[in-house]
């Protein structure tokens, strides 16, 4: 569903990406992990071609990323961002049911709404929330009013950008959970960010190692314990010491 080959993408002299390459087959659940400044959320929005990468290919569902219709490209994925980028000026239930408003997608408002409950009921958030603009929420139920609105359109493919950070051990369980079963269930093609190993062993089919550009290590999750690569090993483990150089 995503094949990325060779991709390559620089900030100015700073080298992000340097030769990128990852498939995640379709209906599958990747999720990568790396360290902090690695690239991760860059190569996330070079799939989106919210980032123009510099070089290399990316392909969705075998066609070029900047191929054809945006809208309709577009519609086919939902995305959690790190930082939640709820918009603090629509309720929560706007926030929910961005898509169904307008474009392509679009329905009427009392059907939006009702969508809009209905997948903030599945995050674990009452319908009590839904006239509540963002700022009136902890960071935790803004977490989940991201993740239910990357549900809401039922997309084919979905990005999480970090979906626990900032979450309970017991909610983080309960988000896991949730992206398991919507990969199993919609058949969905799932792409996750995470430094949280739970999250790893809960939602990952495959893994893959963002260092120093490219991929250092991926494979099924079950091989992630003994995969023999030291830069896989000493970040699982949280070593400081390693062929990794922590900045300190
Ligand atoms: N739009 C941009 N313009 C300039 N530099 C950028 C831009 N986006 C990202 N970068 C740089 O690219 C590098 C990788 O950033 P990215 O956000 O992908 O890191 P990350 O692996 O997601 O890290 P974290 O785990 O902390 O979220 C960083 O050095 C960042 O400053
Ligand atoms: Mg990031």
């Amino acid at each position: 569903m995503i094949n990325m080959k060779n991709v390559h993408k620089a900030f100015g002299p700073k080298k992000v990406l340097r030769g990128l390459t990852l498939e995640v087959p379709k209906g599958t659940s990747m999720v990568i992990i790396g360290g902090s400044g690695t690239g991760k959320s860059v190569a996330l929005k070079c799939v989106l071609g919210l980032i123009a990468p510099d070089s290399g290919e990316i392909l969705v569902d075998g066609k070029p990323a900047d191929s054809g219709d945006r809208d309709a490209f577009l519609a086919r994925f939902g995305m959690l961002f790190q930082g939640g980028a709820l918009f603090d000026s629509l309720t929560v239930w706007q926030n929910v049911a961005f898509r169904l408003l307008r474009g392509s997608l679009k329905r009427p408002a009392e059907e939006a709404r009702a969508i809009a409950i209905e997948k903030l009921r599945r995050v674990g958030l009452t319908p009590d929330v839904a006239d509540l603009f963002p700022a009136e929420l902890s960071g935790g139920m803004q977490k989940r009013v991201g993740l239910a609105r990357a549900i809401a359109a039922e997309p084919e493919i979905i990005f999480f950008d970090e979906p626990t950070t900032g979450l309970d051990p017991i909610m983080a369980g309960v988000i896991n959970e949730l992206i398991r079963e919507i990969v199993v269930e919609m058949g969905a093609t799932a792409m996750t960010i995470t430094h949280d190993m739970s999250s790893v062993r809960a939602i990952a089919d495959n893994v893959a190692m963002l260092h120093d550009g490219v991929i250092q290590w991926t494979g099924p999750v079950a091989q992630l314990d003994n995969s023999g690569d030291p830069y896989l090993d000493q970040f699982i483990h949280g070593r400081a010491e390693g062929p990794i150089e922590a900045v300190r």
